[in-house]
């Protein structure tokens, strides 16, 4: 099956689903393509979603002979982007896809454009070639004014898009035995900028390590594994991770307190705590947990009189912190779900604080880079609640870094 056809059942879907899972379901259906195939295709799909906002600017702005600032106003939704989609010949999306993955088109006029297009260094075409929608610009700026990120900064968050993400590990336990193993498979690694974290610049599935196997390391985004370090928790901690999903932070929270810290696992999908986070944590060797599924709509539905010392509000978002490892991110949110998921972020954090220990730290996070979802929800936060301080917060991972863009924020009551 071309790309294209690939391409117009997924985005013709009324809610899109990820793109790993949707790949994983077609590929049930092709049992007989092989390991290669199946590379070559995945790699395809997900440059053409990543670049896909970059892919029909360009053929549209080629085909009227105008240069794509122009069409910015007539693309300013995903269903325009999408209906815009619909209307480029297949081959013709194969060749602009070759052109955006470094190929030489031999005599193909778009390249030309492409060269073209791309000589001019405003931040808009450094936007539109990294596959930043144009219903995203403002939402960017909004987040460089924030930062107050230099020219520079902006183009290197802007180029990052472009570039593979390296996969970053966090050692459980036995890092020696870790480092050895990986060693002994090949893989390229380095240190990472804190404790036992590595970037893996290239190797197999982790899934085949022993070590793997047997919990010493899980992979976890360099700026996923800082909001785990913030919290600063200790043995003997009571702690709330209240959005554990697949318990990503739970594990790095109970390794910082070496399995000494109590900790007390929700969320409101009872299958991922189910089939994702306590397998994890067994296979680490971490049983000082009890998980609840919770909604976050009210404390009654929890266990009465839970005190912690440590909370972490690990936030549904936009998600937009992850595009570069999600391409598909940039289409599944859709701006206008913004107050709505504002409504959660705050809704939780207003009830989980009446639990926090009159010393304790309540933590704030998402994998976003929208001020809307990040300072604009502090700020709120601590209008509504006089009786806390804000301690710190951060935008953690790319520009600075080679990794996701996080925000973190740590409050605790007044004394
Ligand atoms: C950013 S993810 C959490 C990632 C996880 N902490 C980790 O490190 O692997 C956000 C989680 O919030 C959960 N969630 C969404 N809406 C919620 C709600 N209203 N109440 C509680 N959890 C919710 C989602 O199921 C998802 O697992």
């Amino acid at each position: 099956m071309e790309i294209n056809k690939f391409l117009q059942e997924y985005f013709t879907q009324e809610m899109l689903p990820p793109l790993d899972r949707h790949l994983a379901g077609f590929y049930k259906k092709r049992s007989q393509w092989g390991k290669r195939d199946r590379a070559v295709f995945t790699q395809n799909v997900f440059d053409s979603v990543r670049y896909f906002s970059s892919i029909v600017l360009f053929e549209y702005a080629f085909a009227r002979s105008e240069g794509p600032e122009q069409l910015f106003a007539e693309f300013d939704s995903r269903e325009k982007m999408i209906n815009a989609f619909l209307g480029i010949r297949g081959d013709v999306w194969g060749e602009w896809l070759k052109i955006f993955q470094g190929t030489k088109v031999k005599k193909s006029k778009r390249f030309e454009y492409y060269d073209f297009y791309f000589a001019f260094e405003t931040i808009e075409r450094h936007l539109l070639r990294a596959g930043v929608p144009p219903f995203y610009f403002a939402s960017l700026q909004k987040r460089a004014a924030q930062s107050a990120w230099e020219e520079s900064e902006f183009i290197s968050f802007v180029q990052n898009l472009q570039k593979k993400s390296p996969l970053w590990i966090r050692c459980n336990k036995d890092e020696e035995r870790v480092l050895s193993e990986l060693q002994a498979k090949d893989y390229e690694y380095e240190q990472g900028p804190i404790a036992h974290s590595w970037c893996l610049k290239s190797g197999p599935s982790l899934k085949h390590l022993a070590c793997f196997q047997d919990g010493c390391l899980e992979a976890q985004d360099l700026g996923s594994q800082r909001i785990g370090l913030n919290l600063d928790v200790a043995a003997g901690d009571r702690v709330w991770d209240v959005c554990a999903g697949a318990g990503g932070k739970t594990l790095q929270l109970a390794s910082l307190a070496q399995g000494q810290a109590q900790i007390y696992a929700t969320d409101i999908r009872d299958f991922i705590l189910k089939k994702q986070l306590i397998p994890r944590m067994q296979r680490a060797g971490f049983d000082n947990f009890q998980i609840a599924v919770w909604d976050g709509k009210s404390l009654d539905q929890l266990e009465k009189g839970k005190r912690f010392d440590k909370i972490l509000v690990d936030a549904p978002c936009s998600s937009s912190g992850t595009w570069r490892s999600a391409p598909d991110q940039r289409f599944r949110f859709l701006q206008e779900e913004l107050p709505k998921i504002k409504e959660i972020q705050l809704g939780l954090l207003n009830l989980v604080k009446t639990c926090l220990d009159d010393k304790g730290i309540l933590e704030y996070a998402t994998c976003s880079f929208l001020v809307e979802e990040n300072e604009e929800i502090v700020a709120e936060f601590l209008q509504m609640n006089p009786d806390f301080v804000l301690l710190e917060m951060k935008l953690e991972g790319s520009p600075k870094e080679d990794a996701d863009t996080l925000f973190w924020a740590k409050f605790k009551k007044k004394n």
